[in-house]
């Protein structure tokens, strides 16, 4: 497993519906292979994981999802702010009982509600506490991945804890906040960036490279995903796109295939112009990410759905991956 094997944390962003969460899943998978135990932290309350992995919605806490080659395991935790909240007021003021009443009256709801900073600092901690234990625990992990808030949001979410420190100077709340901090920028941590090869998901690539590293954030890998297969040579592209196929011979191959049907070629000739059009655009937003000098990882656009097959074959290509 040669995909950035000195982080622990991988956090997984990109624009929305890229397919953070499937990468987080293949990632998770990769990294599992040859006797690793991974955990895969969901954040958004979207049980968006667990169908992934043949499973209906998981419940708070940590569940393992799978075995992997070489003894590896995955397992998923879906993180609830309200009941983050309750264990972590548990953890410094001993509520027992009353951590359950507070969350009847909705008080949980409330306070997370007025200060979103707050639930952010929460689901952060919760995948913090999960990163730093140590070897020799019970549950210990070799990685944590985590399926992350979109670029547009994720300096903000990671920074959560930054800016609830500002305001609390001591107590366990800036403790929480100096450690995550410290975790999120120190040298066993990445983000990766997960995009398409079309415009506004490059744009917004780009854009989150230049937060995150603003924010002192370390860049991890541009996962391209969703790439179509190049089915021309490339002067077969040219000519298609300039829509000079030579349409007799396109016709007599047809017709060697017993399909004479008039027509046909020229249907053909178009599509190999429209699928020329997407690989000349394709080429020139690899060019634009090719500029953010960071490690590019491409994965295929599969043709079926999403399945645990699937991401094991995502998994195989992440793996091979410098
Ligand atoms: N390589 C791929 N080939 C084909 N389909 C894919 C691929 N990767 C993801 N998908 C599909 O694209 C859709 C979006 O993927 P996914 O849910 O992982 O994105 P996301 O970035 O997590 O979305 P959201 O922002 O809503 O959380 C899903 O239907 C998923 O099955
Ligand atoms: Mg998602």
């Amino acid at each position: 497993m040669a995909f950035f094997p000195g982080t622990r944390l991988h956090v997984v962003t990109g624009k929305g519906g890229t397919g953070k969460t499937t990468v987080a899943a293949a990632l998770a998978v990769a990294l599992s292979r040859g006797g690793r135990r991974v955990l895969i932290a969901e954040v958004e309350g979207r049980q968006g994981l667990a169908p992934l992995f043949g499973r209906g919605p998981l419940p708070h806490g940590e569940t393992e999802v799978t075995r992997t080659e070489g003894g590896g395991s995955v397992s998923v935790m879906p993180v609830d702010p309200e009941r983050a909240l309750i264990e972590y007021l548990d953890l410094f003021y001993h509520l027992g009982r009353a951590g359950k009443v507070l969350q009847k009256m909705g008080a949980v709801d409330f306070v997370t509600t007025i200060a979103p900073g707050l639930r952010d600092v929460l689901l952060i901690g919760k995948v913090k506490e999960a990163a730093v234990r140590r070897s020799g625990s019970g549950r210990y992990y070799d990685a944590v991945v985590l399926d992350a808030p979109p670029t547009g949001r994720i300096v903000r979410f990671l920074g959560a804890t930054d800016e609830v420190a500002q305001i609390a100077k001591v107590g366990p709340i800036r403790t929480q906040s100096e450690q995550v901090m410290a975790l999120l920028r120190g040298d066993e941590s990445a983000v990766h960036l997960v995009t398409l090869l079309e415009e506004m998901p490059v744009q917004e690539t780009i854009d989150g490279a230049g937060h995150l590293t603003g924010a002192g954030l370390p860049l991890g890998a541009v996962v391209v995903n969703k790439v179509r297969p190049e089915r021309l040579t490339k002067a077969d592209l040219t000519r298609a796109a300039q829509g000079r196929l030579d349409l007799d011979a396109v016709g007599a191959t047809l017709a060697e295939a017993g399909l004479t049907e008039p027509g046909l070629a020229k249907v053909l000739a178009d599509e190999a112009a429209e699928h020329a059009r997407r690989v000349a655009l394709q080429q020139q937003e690899r060019r634009e990410l090719a500029d953010l000098d960071l490690p590019l990882v491409e994965l295929p656009l599969v043709p079926e759905t999403v399945d645990l097959g699937t991401v094991s074959r995502l998994a195989d290509r992440l793996g091979e991956a410098p």
